[in-house]
């Protein structure tokens, strides 16, 4: 269903890798909602060609950039204004990546070089695009900027490796620049706080599968999926929420207030 929501709004959607991506359900509920789209991904991730299908669909253009590379977000940013003929309103970081993890090096034996990578990746890029849009003035009043992340910030998931420790910073930089964002432009910066979600960065995770269905046990609503997630952007991209900003908001069907659920009780309880 469509409400109109973001109509005459424009933006730069980062992370659309393959159908499963936040980053993609994402771009087709803000395409459905009347918002125009600039969409991003990192070069090597283009080779894939899917994001192609993407851009058709949404009927948008792709501007491949390394978010870790300042002069990468520089021309994305500028070109992202020409194409879509003005300031922005939205912006959504969906950017997630750990070598450690990908290469299996545990938490307590990681290699730096590694961990240094996944932190300038997975947190660092989201302070780098926000001084790139502050810098060249590049976002409309009441604009929104969104950055997702994961309850490993605040709760222990030892298989989420230095992930954790990386979402931790992501979400600091939120309120951080949220504040200077505020204060300065009138624009929000926020985190949404999602379930675990099958998409290729989310199933990359050390014993996922237990790990999805366990959240899901533990969640009176059940876990949020991907287009939940897009949802819930869409409402943070809209001007039903011009005050919200410098939060982190939990899209989780309500894992992180329980403390245990009759199912997993269950579980373990002897007959
Ligand atoms: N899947 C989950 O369980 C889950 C849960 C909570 C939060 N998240 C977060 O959601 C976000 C999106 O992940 P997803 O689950 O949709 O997986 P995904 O693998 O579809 O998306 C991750 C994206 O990051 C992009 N990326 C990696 N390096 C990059 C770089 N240098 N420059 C630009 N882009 C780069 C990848 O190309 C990919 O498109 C991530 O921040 C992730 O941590 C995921």
């Amino acid at each position: 269903m469509s409400y109109n929501l973001l109509k005459g709004k424009r933006g730069i959607i980062f992370g659309a890798l393959d159908e499963n991506s936040i980053a993609w359900k994402t771009a087709e509920r803000v395409h459905e909602e009347g918002g125009s789209i600039v969409l991003t991904n990192a070069p090597i991730a283009m080779r894939m060609g899917q994001i192609n299908q993407l851009a058709e669909k949404t009927n948008s253009q792709v501007i491949p950039a390394d978010a870790t590379n300042l002069e990468d977000l520089e021309n994305l940013v500028e070109k992202a204004m020409e194409i879509l003929g003005g300031k922005l309103d939205f912006v959504l970081h969906s950017i997630g990546m750990s070598v450690n993890v990908r290469k299996g090096k545990h938490y307590t034996d990681q290699k730096y070089d590694w961990t240094h990578k996944g932190w300038d990746v997975s947190a660092l890029s989201f302070h780098k695009t926000m001084q790139v849009l502050y810098k060249k003035d590049a976002m409309n009043e009441w604009g929104s900027i969104v950055a997702l992340t994961y309850m490993a910030a605040q709760r222990v998931f030892p298989d989420y490796n230095d992930m954790a420790d990386n979402k931790a910073y992501l979400e600091s930089i939120a309120r951080s620049f949220g504040y200077f964002f505020g204060k300065d432009k009138k624009v929000r910066v926020n985190t949404i706080s999602q379930s675990p979600t099958p998409t290729t960065a989310g199933q990359g995770v050390k014993g996922f599968d237990g790990f999805i269905s366990y959240a899901d046990k533990m969640s009176p609503l059940g876990n949020a999926t991907a287009l939940d997630c897009a949802n819930y952007t869409v409402s943070l991209f809209s001007d039903l929420t011009k005050r919200v900003t410098l939060q982190n908001l939990y899209n989780d069907g309500g894992f992180s207030n329980v403390g245990v659920s009759n199912e997993v009780m269950e579980a373990f309880m002897k007959e």
